[in-house]
């Protein structure tokens, strides 16, 4: 297993994991709402979240599956396994979720086992050489024709200017990766660069941060 220690990334969402909603979802929850839209999963479906978190998008995912579909989740913190698996419990949907700790770079799923698959502000904690192989990870696990829904902090776009606000993450994770674990990613390119279709993409800025919600299909 390459670069990113999941040790380094467990112990620190572990431990944020309880106060994670009040520091981080100011503004992030928006696109992550704008990403389920734009993956419209369906009743009956099978869906699979990564890096669920506090388990904010899982409860409206089994919502939107019904009680003939099924979520699971992965996530490498038990801290945010405890706090998801509450809120499902307490929305009584724990019937129709399986959540489970591990990493998404070997994910422990047979191939061609879910409709969609979902991961906000996730992916872009990878490094650039593990993003491959989480995509990999997800094309093999997608039923053919599967859908896959990414919201991630972009880079800038051709001709535009990055804000200062990106270039101070950029420089941070560069310096301080212990600090700030993520950087702004081209999701476009890498999930392209993973065989998968981009079926569609929406642009957003939160606090001038780019931000980019995109659908790519599995052939
Ligand atoms: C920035 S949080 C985003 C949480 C949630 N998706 C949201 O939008 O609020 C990233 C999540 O990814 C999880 N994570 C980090 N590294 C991971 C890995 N290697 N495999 C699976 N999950 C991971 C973290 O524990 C954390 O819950």
């Amino acid at each position: 297993m390459s670069e990113q220690v999941p040790a380094t990334n467990q112990s620190f969402y572990d431990r944020i994991s309880h106060a994670y909603d009040l520091i981080s979802d100011a503004g992030e929850h928006k696109a992550r709402e704008q990403g389920e839209q734009t993956l419209n999963v369906q009743s009956g479906e099978n869906v699979l979240e990564i890096g669920f978190g506090t388990g904010n998008t899982l409860l409206h995912l089994a919502e939107a599956v019904g009680e003939s579909g099924r979520v699971s989740g992965i996530d490498v913190s038990t801290g945010m396994l405890e706090v998801a698996t509450r809120k499902v419990e307490s929305k009584g949907l724990a019937d129709r979720v399986d959540l489970s700790v591990g990493d998404a770079r070997q994910l422990p799923y047979k191939d061609d086992s879910f409709d969609a698959v979902f991961a906000s502000f996730t992916l872009e904690l990878f490094s650039l050489n593990d993003i491959p192989a989480v995509l990999a990870e997800v094309a093999r696990v997608l039923k053919p024709g599967g859908r896959l829904g990414v919201v991630s902090m972009a880079t800038v776009q051709e001709g535009e200017k990055a804000s200062a606000l990106e270039k101070t993450y950029v420089w941070m994770h560069q310096h301080f990766p212990h600090i700030v674990d993520c950087q702004p990613i081209d999701v476009v390119e890498l999930v392209e660069g993973a065989g998968l279709q981009v079926q569609e993409k929406v642009e957003m800025t939160i606090w001038t941060m780019p931000v980019r919600c995109v659908v790519a299909t599995v052939s």
